[in-house]
């Protein structure tokens, strides 16, 4: 019998919107997962996503459950998931997309009641908690997948097997960038992505980190996380802008830079890409992505509506988009469809195995195969943010991470 897992979706935030929701609802649409229930501290937010048009216009006729103790339209329940989490038969599926520094305790709760796990990126924001999760999900015979998008985008596919093949070389010195527009200062970042919790780094600086390990296999050994202080709309204040270095077990060294700055007036929704210099034997080698542009040049008759959307744009076919391919509805595209499907998909091949150490055999397998991002086999991101929060904290020093029996960060 095929196992057609009910999800529960924690947050229904931005990532929600934009790419988490729309793929769980062509997953459904396809057969491959049951019911959907979305959950959120703030039952507004659940009603916004409920009503919102491009969702509806995508998938008419499908709609996800609300739990009956949301409450009322300005209901704040920080627990709900809680309630919600523990009703559902074991071995179904959790997807966690809540701010960072709430993923640990919702991924534990999942765990707990012996839930399948797909989080949004970062796992957490402390080592420590990454080897919790590892290994409750290990006695449990249960997969945690961490949605890491790039690692789907085809060209971080392309790199990571010609550089296994050897046709780069060695990575030596690097350079990446991801700024997001200006507006995201006047979103519901202002609330939580405050100097105590995270920064622009932390956010979004983990995605090269990873990329770099995923297409190289090396691991980062020292960060030093400079950030600069500024204010958000409501006062709060942030690390709105952040620069990176990252070095690597083999000395190569990344210069990540991050920030909420990309200006709203630039065509595309931010900039990003990455430049690596390798080298061969007397040869040099040389991977570099334009993340940020793919090749699209619109002008449009009219400025369209939204934050940050401008009459002259370059969108990126290749992220998340949805096509008309006859209807009903519309069908989505992208490297974040088919990342979420990745995931999804691992959880229903672990969920529909009966046998405990049968599927925990199939996470080692996964955690060995390196292509979806697990608790064992993407820790050194947690290593990172944390030698990276102690770094910013103080002006940007050098905080060296160890490997061996007992990774951690060596210097805090
Ligand atoms: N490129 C990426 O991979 C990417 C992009 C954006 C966001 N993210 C990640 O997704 C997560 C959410 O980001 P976002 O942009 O959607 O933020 P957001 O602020 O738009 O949404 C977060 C949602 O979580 C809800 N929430 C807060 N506490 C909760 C609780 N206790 N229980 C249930 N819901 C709760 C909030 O009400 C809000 O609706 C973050 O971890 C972020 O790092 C990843």
């Amino acid at each position: 019998m095929s196992h057609k897992p009910d999800v529960t979706l924690v947050g229904a935030g931005m990532i929600v919107h934009d790419q988490i929701l729309p793929s769980l609802y062509q997953l459904h649409r396809l057969g491959r997962i049951g019911q959907i229930t979305v959950c959120d501290a703030r039952r507004r937010a659940i009603d916004a996503l409920a009503a919102a048009e491009d969702i509806v216009r995508a998938f008419p006729g499908q709609s996800f459950q609300i739990p009956a103790e949301a409450g009322g339209p300005d209901g704040f329940q920080p627990d709900l998931y809680r309630q919600v989490i523990g009703k559902m038969p074991p071995r179904q599926i959790v997807v966690v997309a809540v701010p960072d520094q709430l993923h640990y305790e919702i991924i534990m709760t999942a765990l707990r009641h012996d839930q399948n796990v797909c989080t949004v990126k970062p796992l957490v924001l402390h080592h420590k908690q990454a080897l919790e999760i590892e290994q409750e999900a290990l006695s449990r015979g249960l997969i945690v997948g961490v949605e890491y998008h790039k690692r789907f985008d085809d060209r971080s596919l392309m790199a990571r097997r010609r550089y296994r093949e050897g046709w780069f070389g060695e990575f030596r010195l690097g350079t990446a960038r991801l700024f997001e527009k200006w507006y995201y200062r006047h979103s519901n970042f202002q609330n939580w992505m405050t100097v105590e919790n995270s920064d622009a780094f932390t956010y979004i600086g983990c995605h090269y980190v990873d990329i770099v390990h995923y297409i190289t296999g090396l691991l980062p050994t020292a960060v030093s996380l400079y950030g600069i202080r500024d204010r958000y709309p409501n006062g709060k204040e942030g690390f709105l802008w952040t620069d990176a270095r990252i070095l690597w077990s083999n000395g190569a060294c990344l210069n990540v830079q991050n920030g909420l700055g990309f200006p709203d007036a630039a065509p595309g929704t931010n900039t990003q890409g990455m430049m690596l210099y390798c080298s061969g034997t007397d040869i040099g080698g040389l991977i570099e992505h334009h993340d940020q542009f793919r090749g699209l040049k619109y002008s449009y008759v009219r400025q369209p509506s939204g934050d940050g959307a401008t009459i002259y744009a370059e969108p990126s076919p290749d992220y998340f988009q949805y096509l008309d391919l006859g209807g009903p509805g519309l069908v989505p595209t992208g490297y974040g469809l088919r990342s979420v499907e990745h995931i999804i998909e691992n959880c229903i091949r672990v969920g529909a195995e009966d046998r405990l150490e049968a599927r925990r055999k199939l996470v080692r397998e996964i955690d060995e195969a390196g292509i979806m991002a697990t608790p064992a086999n993407s820790s050194y991101n947690e290593l990172v943010l944390e030698a990276g929060r102690e770094s910013i904290m103080n002006g940007g020093r050098e905080v060296r991470i160890e490997y061996g029996q007992q990774p951690r960060v060596a210097n805090p």
